[in-house]
């Protein structure tokens, strides 16, 4: 390890920003069709006459078909490459779609639904771990999170979409127009470079020198190559599930797994699906006025991932996610409150409904600026090239089967609990949380994913992988 880039600044190439973004139309797909279901659901329940289970069924088949994508992407993506993968992705959903577009009947909605869902899985993971391969190393944080930003701004548009088609109660239309955005992800990826690294770990040097020139703007990308040739060769032994009981995986995998549950645990998405309902238990009057409650918190999620875009390599991981924990808690608590302690007042509708706004407000910001890019980041920055594609695998599995948990247990919740005690609940999973994350989500600003490596390596404790960052020397 003598000879290494470490912290040298790569160049920010024009090509590499084309890159992410069009890679991160995957994670457009990902909150269109987490958010569009919210509108069409209502017509679907008429037009095909549900009763209640089977319209549970099929608001979380999506869910259902990420948690197959998720098992089955990470073998995908060490065998046939990330860029082949999201190819495939962007397939899938697209006969998905165009099944659930032409469904006459609830089963075959259903089947078309799981199959967008696989897609999803799949692209869930992939595309940050893709865009993570391509970033020179002190922009990796804010090219990864425009996954999480592209997400954001696919649940805003899936709003958008519900409420155009709303009137006419066309709900094929609300799932036909997704297609714009596969088709999009598609053409785009078809021009994409395959990773670097992956090609490298598939001994296909001179491919992988080519894209990385391409990638870089230099014809001078020997250190990069090198670099990550040493850090294979230093791992050796096989992928697939064998890889994941190396010792030095251990304390990754405890913490990828663990951020990916407690992501889901402290309740994000059951505002995503269920704000309008939520809002009108706070006493607002009229749908469309729970409605534009609920594009509001669309639009307060997409600014405060921006804004945590620009925060990511400059703040770092760490301080990032204890912010954002100890917000979404206070939001948590707050909405929780006022459940409890405005419930059947007579400021129903007044206090008790902007309180319930605010706190909902402040609940989702919190959420956008930590928890949720950081989750997506930190699992495609912590695990060895060797185990990468199953490691994410595991931890995107378990967001995908805490998120269907959450789903499926919310409404129960709520009648044992009340929403206040559900939200004071979440609340207290959030404190959890937060001390999870004192000690033992590792600071890996600026950090090489070689170096990453080489900390796990040394048997060192998480904790000391950010203190090392600042006074790391460039050798060479
Ligand atoms: C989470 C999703 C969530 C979304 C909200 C993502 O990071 O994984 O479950 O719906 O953020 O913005």
């Amino acid at each position: 390890m003598s000879k290494q880039l470490t912290s040298t600044k790569t160049k920010i190439t024009g090509f590499v920003i084309v890159v992410a973004i069009i890679a991160a139309i995957g994670g457009a797909l990902f909150g269109y069709d987490i958010g569009v279901i919210s509108g069409a659901i209502l017509f679907i329940t008429q037009q095909f006459h549900l009763a209640s289970t089977a319209e549970e069924i099929t608001t979380s088949a999506v869910l259902i078909g990420a948690i197959i994508g998720a098992m089955f992407g990470g073998f995908a993506a060490d065998r046939f490459g990330r860029r082949n993968s999201i190819i495939f992705a962007a397939i899938i959903f697209i006969v998905g779609t165009a099944i659930s577009v032409i469904a006459r009947d609830d089963f075959v909605l259903v089947m078309g639904r799981v199959t967008v869902g696989i897609s999803i899985g799949v692209a869930s993971f992939i595309v940050p771990m893709y865009i993570s391969e391509v970033a020179p190393p002190h922009v990796r944080g804010m090219m990864t999170s425009l996954n999480q930003l592209a997400i954001t701004i696919g649940i805003l548009l899936a709003y958008g979409v519900d409420y155009l088609f709303s009137a006419s109660g066309n709900w094929r239309a609300m799932f036909a127009a997704g297609l714009i955005l596969g088709i999009m992800l598609l053409v785009g990826m078809i021009f994409m470079p395959f990773s670097p690294r992956w090609l490298l770990s598939k001994r296909r040097t001179q491919e992988a020198q080519k894209e990385l020139q391409k990638l870089r703007g230099t014809s001078d990308v020997k250190a990069e190559i090198q670099e990550t040739e040493e850090e294979i060769e230093s791992e050796k032994g096989s992928g697939g599930l064998k890889a994941l009981e190396a010792p030095a995986l251990r304390m990754p995998l405890i913490i990828g797994i663990g951020l990916a549950i407690l992501q889901q645990v402290t309740g994000v998405n059951t505002v995503i699906y269920y704000a309008p309902t939520i809002f009108e238990e706070a006493g607002f009057k009229s749908a469309t006025a729970s409605i534009a409650a609920t594009v509001g918190l669309g639009i307060v999620n997409v600014v405060m991932t921006i804004v945590a875009i620009f925060l990511i390599d400059r703040l770092g991981r760490r301080p990032l996610l204890l912010i954002s924990l100890a917000g979404m808690v206070f939001g948590l608590v707050a909405l929780g409150a006022d459940f409890i302690f405005s419930r059947g007042s007579t400021a129903a509708g007044g206090a008790f409904g902007t309180v319930a706004v605010i706190s909902m407000m402040i609940f989702v910001a919190s959420f956008a600026i930590g928890m949720g890019p950081i989750f997506w980041l930190l699992i495609s920055e912590i695990y060895p090239l060797n185990a990468r594609g199953t490691a994410m695998c595991v931890a995107t599995v378990a967001n995908w089967g805490s998120n269907f948990l959450i789903a499926v247990t919310f409404l129960s919740l709520v009648s044992v609990l009340g929403q206040g005690g559900t939200f004071l609940l979440y609340a207290a999973v959030g404190v959890f949380a937060w001390f999870f994350t004192l000690r033992l989500v590792p600071e890996t600003k600026g950090k090489t994913l070689e170096e990453i490596q080489a900390h796990w390596q040394s048997g060192k404790h998480p904790l000391e992988m950010g203190k090392k960052a600042e006074s790391k020397v460039v050798l060479g």
